[in-house]
Order: C-alpha cells, then structure tokens, then sequence
C-alpha cells in the first residue's frame, strides 16, 4: 500500500516527510517517480497532471493538499473515489486574521490617521460602531463559514452569502438570487471567498459591485477571477468603491503591468492570507486516511459541481 505524493506547484518532498511523521507505515512515492501504479492507494495532491489519476486502478481516496479546489475541477474524468478536502485549522485562522485586519483598517480609517500623523496633525474622528458595521461574506463553504462567525465574535455585523439556504450561528445568513442583491446593498465590506468555477467566473461583475453601497471597501482571499478586475477598477477610480485589499489575481504573479499596482486605494499582497503548512496539513490529511482505513468516511468529502 502506498500514496502517491505531488505538490505540482512547489516543493514535494517536505510534505512527504511530513506525511511519513504521521504514516511511518506506509510508503510515500513523490510523483513522477512511482514505481508500480498498483500499489497506490491514496494520492495527495496539488494540481496534478490532467488525467494522470485515472491510471491507478487500487486507488481509494484523492486527498488535496490545499483548499482551493478548481485544480480538480478542470480535471475533465476522474477515478470513481472519495474526493477529499483539506479544512486546516490553521489556513482557517490566518485567513480570518487577513480578514480582520483589513476590516479593522477600513472601519477605523488607520490610513487617514497615518496620513494626519506624516503631517503632524492631531484629530480624532468617529470609527462607525461595529455592531452597525456590515461585513459581508460571499460563499459559505468551510473558510467563509469560520470567517463569518469570527467576525462576529469579533462584534461586526456579520453578513453571509451562499447559493442555497445556510444556517451559521450568530452571523445574518442570505441565500439565492434575491438574497445576493440584498446583501450587495448592505454590506460595508465585501469579502469575496466563492470557490472558481464555471458558475463564478466574474460573478462579481459591474453590475454586482455598483450595488454595493458608495464608500464601501472589498476584500478578496479566493480566487482572482471571481472578480471582474476591469470592472473593479473603474469602481475604485470613480470612489464607488473606497478600497480593495486583494490577495488574490487573476494571473498571478501579478504582472508589473497591473493596473492594480498604480492605485492607492488598491492594497496588494502575494497570495498570503492563509498559509498551508506540511506539519499541521499532513496530520488532518493523515488522520483521514486512517479514517478510511478503519472503515470510516473521511471528511469533507468535495462533490464537483461547477466545473471551470
Ligand atoms: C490557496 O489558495 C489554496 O487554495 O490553498
């Protein structure tokens, strides 16, 4: 029994010395070099080479080593077998902190206090109560849902959006099409954390984000394409929209052409709000592979939908 191990996009060998931490018993083959397909029971992996999975006819679980899940989405065929999603607990508690922080910086306007401090200029102005502050979530998968309700926890009104019907303690939750133009319409800040796929590719159009009150500030942690960027920019060269902190792009590396890097009201940062570590990854990877091997369902298991 073994598990094939490819972190296409980066280095593969620290996670499979993570995963052999957790799993001494089982043999680790880093992809491409696995010497019987027959004996790969489990791959683990991240943007792994189109189709290649079909070709490992004992395999019983794919388990992805991110949270991001369009890379299985553009897979055209897969091998009948439990898709499983990585929830990191703390990939959770970075990016909620990457949430937060912005939140904080937009709601008590830390850049007007930065500008009046390089001119030595002291005055206090009123920072909108959190309570009535409203933070909007859009997608309620597992990192939308933690972030909503740590906003709440935090005092903000926090605000959900997803497709169908969620319940999310203490957080006002919106569903459907009527529900997403009521949450665009009330939202001070917008946080973009819909999944890419066929369905969400420029969801947050021009028409979208012009429904967002005037003065109200964007967040955007999933995927750069989510978002309509040309669209975006206009907003944010109008002063519809006050301020964007984008992790996320389209392309990435954002090329040094990007529009994006010319505005003030831009804040940018390399694709960071939530790092995967091996260590902490590989033991939640870990433990749901004993869980099949003891005959129980691995969690959560990801069912494609929408593919890109
Ligand atoms: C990063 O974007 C991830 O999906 O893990």
């Amino acid at each position: 029994m073994a598990i094939l191990l490819n972190n296409q996009t980066g280095e593969s060998q620290p996670w499979a010395d993570a995963l052999a931490g957790y799993l001494p018993e089982l043999d680790i083959h880093v992809y491409p070099n696995i010497p019987n397909a027959d004996d790969i029971e489990y791959a683990v992996v991240w943007h792994h080479p189109h189709g290649d999975l079909l070709n490992y006819p004992n395999l019983k679980a794919i388990l992805v080593l991110g949270a991001g899940m369009d890379h299985i989405d553009q897979e055209s065929q897969l091998p009948n077998v439990p898709i499983v999603r990585l929830v990191d607990p703390s990939v959770n508690d970075e990016m909620s902190q990457y949430v937060l922080y912005w939140v904080m910086h937009f709601q008590r306007n830390y850049e007007r206090y930065r500008a009046q401090a390089a001119a030595k200029f002291w005055q206090r102005h009123m920072t909108p109560l959190s309570r009535q502050f409203r933070v909007s979530v859009v997608g309620a998968g597992p990192i939308g849902q933690f972030i909503s309700k740590r906003l709440a926890l935090n005092g903000f009104a926090s605000q959900s959006w997803s497709r169908s019907e969620r319940t999310i303690d203490n957080v006002e939750s919106f569903y459907g099409d009527q529900g997403l133009l009521t949450i665009l319409k009330s939202s001070d800040v917008l946080v973009n954390c819909l999944p890419l796929n066929r369905a969400t590719r420029h969801f947050l159009d021009h028409q979208k984000l012009s429904m967002l009150p005037k003065g109200s500030s964007l967040i955007n942690i999933s995927r750069g394409a989510v978002l309509d960027d040309r669209a975006l920019l206009n907003l944010l060269d109008s002063g519809h929209i006050a301020n964007a902190a984008l992790d996320t792009f389209t392309e990435e590396p954002l090329a040094k052409t990007s529009d994006y890097w010319q505005r003030d009201n831009v804040y940018i940062t390399p694709h960071m709000s939530g790092s995967t570590y091996p260590t902490l990854a590989c033991e939640v990877i870990a433990n749901n592979i004993k869980r099949i091997e003891n005959g129980e369902q691995p969690f959560p298991i990801y069912m494609p939908e929408n593919k890109l």
